[in-house]
């Protein structure tokens, strides 16, 4: 069969990228332009900045990955875009963007969904399996789904309200700590002890998630402790948070093993980039015999070469778009 290029763009939230992926696996060259350091002065996401920073910057990542990768736009078979969810003014760069590449060049336009992405970025390690359980866990998903085959995705479980990703961003915030808080948290946890009680989320045998009510008991925690003028041990707090968050992902994900009886298990999403949560994961793959794919660190993260990998089984079954495609700030990936 004839090589497949694919080009990927994603700019749902603060990183302009675009990649080159054959054959849906094979990553030819990527650029990411993350605007990062800029939002870290705000504390958070700004959309209307993060819109004028990947206009300024998506044709110069264009330029960059064609350069890398030795290959003209004419080489290349069909583009792919992230197309939801996401910030709309973000997303809408890529889309149209991607729209005009397509009509100019005449090829194929592929609609990806960026949790989609988080999950076929395990093809980059080895070939997805089927069946297999998938751990999605994001700064707005928090999800156990079965994935029979492409595309064919069954939720057992997901967040009542927040997601862990988004958790450890609000309580890295009321910590004191930088934008992006996952990383923060993690990192300062590494240098305290967990000293602190907190609730167990969702004390039951359901595979559904709820986070809210931990992130508020870290919040009153700090607020009541203020209030008293007693000063917090930030890394006893952060540690003691990670572990609970990180032990009710683990808990969930081993009920989910027994009651499919599924023998494999891919994780995806910005909060798979946890060490933490990593050890655990192998720890218990290992101990119940499952076969356990983690994306590297840099494809754990929002990147375009995810979603180029994600359109390759679309491109196959010839699931295009037309130039009508808009972006959608929220949907659900089962409605991809
Ligand atoms: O997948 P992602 O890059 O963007 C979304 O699609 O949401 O995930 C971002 C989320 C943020 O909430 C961020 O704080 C979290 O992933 N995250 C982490 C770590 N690295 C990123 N959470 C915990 N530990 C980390 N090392
Ligand atoms: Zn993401």
């Amino acid at each position: 069969m004839k090589d497949v290029y694919i080009l990927g763009i994603e700019s749902s939230c603060d990183e302009t990228s675009i990649s080159i992926v054959k054959n849906g696996y094979i990553e030819i060259a990527t650029t990411t332009a993350t605007q990062m350091d800029t939002h870290a002065l705000y504390g958070g996401v700004v959309p209307e900045i993060a819109s004028r920073m990947h206009t300024e910057s998506i044709t110069l990542v264009l330029e960059d990955i064609l350069k890398k990768s030795k290959m003209k736009i004419e080489d290349i078979d069909a583009i792919a875009v992230t197309y939801a969810p996401g910030l709309l003014g973000s997303l809408l760069i890529g889309i149209e963007f991607a729209k005009v590449l397509a009509f100019v060049y005449k090829k194929p336009l592929i609609k990806v969904h960026h949790i989609c992405g988080h999950i076929y970025a395990n093809n980059l390690v080895k070939k997805i399996e089927f069946p297999t359980l998938a751990l999605v866990v994001s700064g707005g998903h928090t999800e156990l789904v079965v994935i029979n085959d492409d595309y064919d995705f069954k939720v057992i479980g997901s967040t009542l309200d927040d997601a862990v990703g988004e958790c450890f961003d609000k309580v890295a915030r009321v910590l004191g700590l930088k934008y992006p808080g996952g990383p923060n948290i993690e990192k300062l946890s590494k240098e305290g002890s967990h000293n602190y009680k907190l609730p167990t989320p969702m004390n039951n045998d359901e595979l559904n998630f709820s986070f809210s009510g931990l992130k508020s008991a870290v919040i009153n925690l700090v607020h009541n402790e203020s209030q008293r003028g007693n000063e917090i041990n930030k890394a006893d707090l952060a540690r003691s948070f990670q572990d609970v968050a990180i032990d009710e992902l683990i808990r969930k994900t081993e009920l989910a093993i027994k009651r499919t009886n599924i023998k494999r298990l891919i994780v995806a999403g910005g909060v798979s980039a946890n060490n933490y949560l990593r050890l655990e994961l192998e720890k218990l793959c290992k101990k119940n015999d499952i076969d356990l794919s983690i994306p590297p660190l840099k494809y754990c993260t929002d990147n375009a070469t995810m979603i180029a990998c994600a359109a390759y089984p679309l491109y196959l079954k010839k699931e295009f778009s037309d130039l009508n495609l808009n972006g959608k700030s929220q949907e659900y990936f089962l409605n991809r």
